[in-house]
């Protein structure tokens, strides 16, 4: 099975006392910083200033705080009810949040009527379950993936859907690891992903430490490197896939997904079923989060506009399904039109987790 180094995982939970230790992306590659957070509070920190980023990363943290913060709490019912809803206001965009937390409000209500140690053990265990589930997702996905890239050639991937925004391989960068695991002779061309720079300080990391070949370049590279044929497929995450395939993911997937219809070039997404939402018909109903002003003018806390420019900054954007060649989860790969496929794999992933308890 394809592994990656533990320096990469972004969650620990130490049981003994309990904590959450977050590593703090923000601050990557340049330095190590690991936040050591004892209460729920500085675990939504974490989430809502990217912290820990990542649509399962941040469910699995989610998932966490809701022990810490029930725990600290003398109410079991009442405090797991307002942890649930205060980490469900963190972020609004990566539905895995929104399951993860479901999936612990469940876990609590079963054990109503038990002694409290009892009921707080079956919170543990259940954020430990997810954390597990999430691991094993990614070799899945990574398993069904990795034949769909070519033996040789250029893969794009776009922001950082590696181990750092997961509990395992990543699901994008999971693909990729598989597929170089099995011998693929893959270069991994990576979008810097602006504002925050996701694919240059996280991705590029990620790549480094696991000796893949990897190209770095500016968004705005990547027409000219597919026009001159560097890139043979495209593979990137997703925050919240909608009912009929509509993917959102981090700002700038709409731009590759275009690109690569342009160009002929097969464009994947790789994501959990617990990123599938079949509540969403499509990817206009999908909340798309808006950021503050100063990740475009001050990037990296370097003033590069004007003060009081005017700036525009959604996180997320919408592949559309019909520029999608392939959804690639745990369960298998969908196929367009999308629907029945994606129904299907979330029925068994269901059905395996309640076999599970
Ligand atoms: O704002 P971020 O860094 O949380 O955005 C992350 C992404 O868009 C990832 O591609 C997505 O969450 C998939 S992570 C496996």
């Amino acid at each position: 099975m394809t592994t990656v180094s533990s320096a990469l995982a972004p969650l620990h939970w130490h049981a003994p006392e309990p904590a959450l230790r977050i590593l703090d992306q923000r601050a990557l590659p340049a330095e190590t910083i690991w936040q050591h957070c004892t209460a729920a509070e500085p675990v939504m920190q974490a989430i809502r200033t990217l912290a820990v980023r990542g649509a399962p990363a941040i469910g699995i943290a989610a998932a966490y705080g809701i022990v810490l913060g029930v725990r600290s709490g003398t109410q079991f019912d009442a405090d797991l009810a307002q942890m649930c809803a205060q980490f469900a206001a963190t972020r609004p965009t990566a539905v895995n949040l929104f399951w993860a937390i479901e999936r612990m409000r469940v876990a609590g209500a079963r054990t109503a009527g038990q002694p409290r140690p009892e009921r707080l053990a079956a919170l543990e265990a259940q954020a430990q379950c997810i954390a597990a589930d999430d691991a094993q997702c990614c070799a899945d996905i990574g398993r069904h993936g990795a034949p769909l890239l070519p033996d040789r050639g250029g893969v794009l991937t776009h922001c950082n859907a590696g181990a750092l925004a997961t509990g395992g391989i990543g699901t994008a960068l999971g693909v990729i690891r598989t597929a170089v695991a099995m011998g693929k002779q893959l270069h991994v061309w990576i979008d810097e992903t602006r504002p925050l720079l996701q694919g240059a300080r996280l991705t590029a990391y990620e790549m480094a430490a696991d000796g893949i070949a990897a190209t770095l370049m500016c968004d705005n590279m990547a027409g000219h490197a597919l026009k001159l044929g560097r890139i043979q497929a495209a593979v990137v995450g997703a925050d919240r896939i909608a009912r009929n395939g509509d993917s959102a993911n981090k700002i700038g997937t709409y731009t590759v997904a275009v690109l690569c219809a342009h160009h002929g070039i097969p464009f994947y997404i790789a994501a959990p079923t617990s990123t599938v939402d079949l509540q969403c018909p499509d990817g206009d109903h999908i909340p798309i989060e808006e950021r503050g002003a100063e990740e475009v003018t001050d990037p990296q806390g370097v003033r590069f506009a004007a003060s009081g420019t005017a700036v525009f900054n959604p996180a997320f954007d919408v592949a559309p399904a019909a520029l999608i060649a392939g959804i690639i989860t745990e369960e298998g790969v969908a196929r367009p039109p999308f629907s029945a496929d994606l129904a299907a794999m979330v029925d068994r992933a269901r059905a395996r987790l309640d076999r599970r308890g």
